[in-house]
């Protein structure tokens, strides 16, 4: 998880040297806000996931935290093109940041902070590992909710709210799950630390809507449309934790996570307990976009040609 530099407040600088004060408002109270997305390898070019998309929510992050940006839409993906190819990255993860740094006081209103922005790429592979892409992971329902309706913004990707994210996850790899997924403050499946949720049954396809606490991703609005276009009906619904048990297939969706089949939950297998056709055929035509081999119709990729720098690649 490294590469030679870190666009950090206006600057590129060395990757060592991207360093926060310890006061900065960010490290005492969670006060940042912050995307992740994708550059696949394609030909010479770093094909950037859904970037204006990201970048768009990352604005709307900023409006929910109050923190304002200091780059539009147009300088974020500017600086993301100067960063990738001053590291010499064609497949990376991309994440930009918005913080409170250090203000006069330690009071919780930080408006009074100066705003900070960074933009770090580095290489990543498959989130959960590439053979759980193929074999799906073993997941339990936590015992941790996700934050409820009115307390935070699950709408919003802002730091402090990753603490409920880490709960879950910590919990699940103590008991040997790969990941963990939460319930909404009603009792329905909300998603998991990092990941959306899909469920197929009888060929049809469900999903948590908005109203269970969920983050708006946009893994899960591709996989959406993708679904849609090969035929499935998609419902975007409240889903009773008991739909895990009944389900044929489970896959998580996320930009880090990608496409990601579960194969038990519970330590009860899901469905046949192996990936099954409908996770596979939606598989398939994601992978096919961002790896080139299928036609990237809905303008989902931002082609971004990078010269290979000093044999360093991702
Ligand atoms: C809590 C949470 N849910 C879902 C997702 C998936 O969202 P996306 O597909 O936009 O990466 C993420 C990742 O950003 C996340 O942090």
């Amino acid at each position: 998880m490294k590469a030679k530099y870190v666009w950090n407040n206006g600057k590129l600088v060395p990757w060592e040297r991207a360093q926060v004060h310890v006061m900065s408002h960010a490290l005492h109270y969670g006060t940042s806000v912050f995307e992740g997305i994708r550059a696949y390898e394609i030909g010479d070019n770093a094909a950037i996931l859904c970037c204006r998309e990201h970048y768009e929510r990352l604005l709307f992050s900023c409006k929910v935290a109050r923190i304002p940006s200091p780059l539009s839409i147009g300088q974020w993906l500017e600086i993301t093109t100067e960063t990738l190819r001053a590291n010499g990255q064609r497949s990376a993860y991309i994440r930009p940041l918005v913080y409170r740094g250090t203000g006069e006081t330690l009071g919780l209103d930080a408006r009074q902070c100066p705003t900070e922005a960074l933009l770090a790429t580095m290489p990543w592979g498959a989130y959960l590992g590439e053979k759980a892409l193929l074999q799906g992971v073993d997941v339990q329902v936590s015992s941790w909710r996700r934050n409820g309706p009115g307390a935070t913004s699950t709408l919003a990707k802002i730091g402090g709210q990753y603490i409920n994210g880490q709960a879950i996850v910590m919990e699940a790899h103590e008991n040997g799950m790969s990941e963990g997924i939460a319930l909404d403050g009603n009792g329905f499946v909300s998603e998991g630390s990092g990941e959306n949720v899909f469920l197929a049954h009888k060929n049809e396809i469900f999903t948590p809507s908005l109203a269970s606490s969920i983050l708006n991703g946009i893994t899960r609005n591709c996989v959406i449309r993708i679904a849609r276009d090969l035929g499935y009906t998609v419902t975007e619904t409240s889903i009773p934790r008991e739909m895990l048990y009944l389900a044929d297939e489970i896959f998580f969706t996320g930009t880090a996570v990608e496409i990601c089949p579960v194969r038990s939950v519970d330590r009860m297998p899901v469905g046949t307990g192996v990936r099954g056709p409908v996770t596979k055929a939606i598989q398939d035509q994601y992978f096919g976009i961002v790896r080139g081999t299928h036609a990237d119709k809905w303008n989902w990729l931002t082609m971004v040609p990078v010269p290979a720098r000093d044999g360093v690649r991702s």
